[in-house]
């Protein structure tokens, strides 16, 4: 096999057989096939696209080239959870807790904030002493016990995703459908759940701006899912702008903790019960025939309001050595040296959000990292005062910024400033909840 005849055959939009696939993904890990090559290769996927067949077996190749996660030892069905990235999205820390209080298992890999966006790992160590790398035995006992696990990627966890993704970063092929729909799946199928619920957001704050890319990005997913004959079910949501009301990372986990003590509710609170309740579908199915997705998200509901999905968080933040007095006292988080209001200049309503500028501010504060190598500050971030719909009158808080560094508020304010669309009309309301994707069909809501 030659990588150019493969450059070659992908520029005219032929397709690579499995054979070539195998050896070229296994090659280029190898360090056989150099960056130079594989980037023109990629960049001819970018303009010509893969066929479903040669993405799922380009997304089993890379899930293949590392190590790939056994939970058998893990009892019963393990339902895996997966959101494209967006800014506030602090769903997987709600939602894992209600699906393990409803009695399913969930050993879930997560990954840390890049840019904008910010992830799983770094909110939940803003959790004094919590543990996201502990030993594989350890958790597995933890999801066997409590129901609920959530660590660190392991390293070794589709190297080939690793490679390729440092490669597409710096050679502008991030948003290829396939290529992103390759990815997120090869870490997927990598980390071994049995059924996989895939939230895909859209909007000013996701990947996927437009609902066209996000069926199409969702399409892909689910039928690299379905070839690796892994139950794979996605949500169109919406993330046009930023998920609930706080962005940064103890914000967002304070805020997850009322959420849980059925203190809050509105859009968060719906997101996390129809993500919930999908993937307690996808579980009890297999035991249940005549389950309903109604009758699980009833389920999810009681759990956040009987308050059993709290105790879940509780004990798996006990089991992985985390302060657990922070869940029962949200309010000692540490807390940022500053905080400064952004107070409306106009009256109207908040017309629209550009929820990636607000992922940038906060990045800008402190809560997130411009490189691999920048450290986080825990408690810096925003607390959004209004949101689109709501009314503003001159002088109302926008939103709270908090930050260690306060020569960053300057820039930080302009940004959010620019990301408020403010108008004299009020906004329609926009869904939550846009679609369903299964390998049979697709639901608009
Ligand atoms: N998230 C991933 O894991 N990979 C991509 O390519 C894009 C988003």
């Amino acid at each position: 096999m030659r990588m150019f005849d493969l450059i070659e055959k992908k520029k005219n939009g032929k397709e690579l057989t499995e054979t070539e696939i195998k050896e070229m993904i296994h090659l280029y890990v190898d360090g056989e096939i150099p960056d130079y090559q594989m980037a023109a290769w990629l960049m001819a996927v970018y303009f010509k696209g893969m066929s479903d067949q040669e993405l799922g077996n380009m997304t089993l190749a890379m899930a293949h080239s590392g190590d790939r996660i056994d939970l058998s030892h893990i009892n019963g069905i393990k339902v895996d959870k997966h959101s494209t990235g967006g800014v506030g999205d602090k769903t997987t820390l709600a939602i894992g807790p209600i699906v393990a209080a409803c009695g399913e298992k969930v050993a879930k890999m997560s990954g840390r904030g890049l840019g904008h966006t910010g992830g799983t790992i770094d909110k939940l160590e803003s959790i004094q002493g919590f543990q996201t790398e502990i030993p594989k035995e350890r958790f597995f006992q933890i999801v066997n016990d409590i129901g609920l696990s959530v660590v660190g990627q392991s390293a070794n966890l589709a190297p080939a995703d690793k490679k390729l993704y440092a490669l597409r970063d710096v050679t502008d092929t991030v948003d290829s459908i396939p290529l992103i729909a390759a990815s997120v799946m090869s870490k997927k199928l990598a980390a071994g759940s049995d059924k996989i619920l895939l939230d895909v957001t859209c909007g000013s704050g996701a990947f996927m701006k437009r609902k066209e890319d996000a069926l199409t990005l969702a399409k892909k997913m689910v039928a690299i899912g379905e070839h690796a004959k892994k139950t794979t079910v996605a949500l169109i949501t919406n993330m046009d702008m930023p998920l609930g009301e706080n962005i940064g990372n103890s914000l967002e986990v304070m805020e997850v903790i009322e959420l849980l003590q059925g203190k809050r509710k509105g859009e968060l609170l719906e997101i996390c019960i129809a993500l919930a309740a999908n993937m307690l579908y996808l579980a009890k199915i297999e035991k249940d025939k005549n389950i309903t997705i109604e009758a699980c998200e009833k389920m999810a509901r009681d759990a956040v309001e009987n308050g059993s999905a709290l105790k879940k968080l509780s004990a798996m933040v006990k089991a992985q050595q985390g302060d657990v007095s922070l869940i029962e006292h949200p309010e000692n988080f540490p807390k940022a040296a500053y905080y400064y209001d952004i107070v409306a200049q106009h009256s109207g309503y908040v017309f629209h959000m550009d929820a990636q500028q607000f992922g940038i501010a906060s990045m800008i504060l402190g809560a997130g990292r411009e490189t691999k190598e920048s450290n986080i500050d825990f408690a810096a971030g925003i607390a959004l005062k209004k949101k689109t719909g709501d009314n503003v009158q001159v002088g109302d808080v926008l939103a709270r910024v908090y930050t260690e560094k306060y020569d960053t508020v300057k820039e930080a304010e302009e940004i959010i400033r620019n990301a408020y669309c403010i108008k004299k009309e009020k906004p329609k309301p926009e869904k939550l909840i846009i679609a369903k994707v299964t390998k049979d069909e697709v639901i608009w809501y």
